[in-house]
């Protein structure tokens, strides 16, 4: 048994922060959080070692619940065109080159690591139609020890041959990649249609069938930019809409991921609250690519989970707090665009998707309360002067500060379910 002490800040529900200054967190020797305390007064036992991270913050670690792990080597670059220019112009061609082993070696050693370093202890991931790859990835996720999804692709139409996958390949990759890590606590295989344009009607009812199975978790794509949802009427015109086309090959779930969601019908909003199906908000990306700005206070309005995610490479950086300040600024943008009648969204909102919303797709995760596992981070932020003697409110402007203006040094000491790094 372990206690932290530290400045904890964190959000049970996405209407405020929970603040509590100087306080400890007890975790227990298999990582899961026994209590949270505002004194030392349960600190008789002399079992009990106390670490004290002093004047720090002590927060949740960031949950990344959409990225793309082959796409790493370009983040930052190829921004210049819109979604579907881009898949073609730079993002195939760099995942192609994932039947190289050692090249997928090199690229998701350095993916891994950086998510680590960015604070962010469990993703939702996006591989590639290659299986040795994306196996190695689950094992560089296991060794890391850090909690991840990981998606072998499946993708059979309108993409370049050297990066399409059979149906049966689909398939028996997710089977392996499932069998492959079922020794790995920390890492699960999550069925992964890359999305509509790209995956034949037998791909997608072959891979929803699969999940039912398994009872597996489900991601994809949704309604990103106009010129993708008109192909996708042109490809299945009996749809009612673009999220219909999932419903129907029962690919749309309480497990499942859709990122994006910037441009939903009133049908696609009736399916996704009807089948509990939780939206990736990723607002770098949709920036990045012109895509636009997702109606995220209608989706919550209409009771659909949002969560968020980098979407690295679509997006630039994998901070979750870059996303999380992005997210607040596009809202802000809406907001504007409408004449201030569509709330923007707060701070603890953004913060309780990145962590206890998006957590919870990995287990008891994202929070600080008896029975999460603890993952955490311990922030070194401060702010050159203070606008309140009152030590709530101090430890909101520093997390505030740190959001928006921290870097990657500030963060001294990571935790994925108690294990350190
Ligand atoms: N839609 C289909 N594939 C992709 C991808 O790799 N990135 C993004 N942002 N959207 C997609
Ligand atoms: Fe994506």
């Amino acid at each position: 048994m372990k206690a932290y002490r530290g400045n904890i800040i964190f959000t049970p529900t996405c209407e405020s922060f929970e603040i509590i200054p100087g306080g400890y967190i007890l975790v227990d020797d298999s990582g899961v959080i026994a209590g949270v305390y505002t004194s030392d007064a349960f600190a008789h036992s002399d079992e009990i070692e106390v670490v004290d991270f002093g004047n720090k913050l002590l927060t949740p670690a960031m949950n990344d619940l959409h990225v793309h792990a082959p796409q790493f080597a370009n983040m930052g670059i190829a921004m210049d065109v819109p979604l579907l220019l881009w898949l073609n112009k730079y993002t195939f061609p760099e995942e192609a080159k994932f039947a190289d082993i050692d090249y997928a070696r090199t690229i998701y050693t350095q993916f891994v690591d950086e998510l680590v370093k960015q604070g962010t202890m469990r993703a939702a991931v996006f591989a590639t139609v290659h299986t040795p790859a994306t196996l190695l990835l689950a094992d560089l996720f296991h060794q890391k020890g850090i909690g991840a999804h990981i998606g072998l692709v499946g993708m059979d139409r309108n993409s370049p041959d050297n990066l399409c996958n059979q149906v049966d390949e689909a398939i028996s990759g997710t089977e392996q990649l499932m069998d492959y890590t079922k020794d790995y606590p920390l890492v699960n295989a999550i069925v992964t249609p890359r999305f509509v344009p790209s995956c034949s009607p037998e791909m997608l009812r072959a891979l929803a069938q699969q999940a039912n199975a398994l009872e597996l978790p489900i991601q994809s794509h949704l309604c990103e930019t106009p010129n993708e949802i008109k192909w996708v009427k042109e490809l299945e015109p009996e749809a009612l809409s673009y999220a219909d086309v999932y419903h129907r090959y029962g690919l749309l779930t309480k497990n499942t991921l859709m990122a994006h969601c910037v441009y939903p019908s009133d049908v696609d909003i009736a399916l996704l609250q009807q089948t509990g199906t939780t939206i990736v908000h990723c607002p770098t990306s949709n920036c990045n690519l012109t895509s636009g700005i997702a109606p995220i206070r209608q989706l919550l309005d209409a009771g659909i989970p949002v969560t968020l995610g980098s979407d690295v490479a679509a997006g630039h950086d994998l901070s979750m707090f870059q996303v999380m300040q992005s997210a607040i600024q596009v809202s802000k943008l809406n907001s504007a665009l409408h004449n201030r009648q569509i709330a923007s969204l707060s701070l603890p909102e953004v913060f309780y998707m990145a962590t206890k919303l998006g957590g919870s797709f990995f287990g008891k995760v994202g929070s600080f309360e008896p029975g999460y596992e603890f993952d955490a981070l311990v922030i070194d932020s401060d702010v050159v002067w203070q606008n309140s003697e009152n030590a709530h409110e101090q430890l909101y402007t520093r997390l505030e500060r740190f959001v928006y203006h921290g870097n990657v040094n500030q963060i001294v000491k990571r935790f994925c379910k108690g294990k350190e790094f």
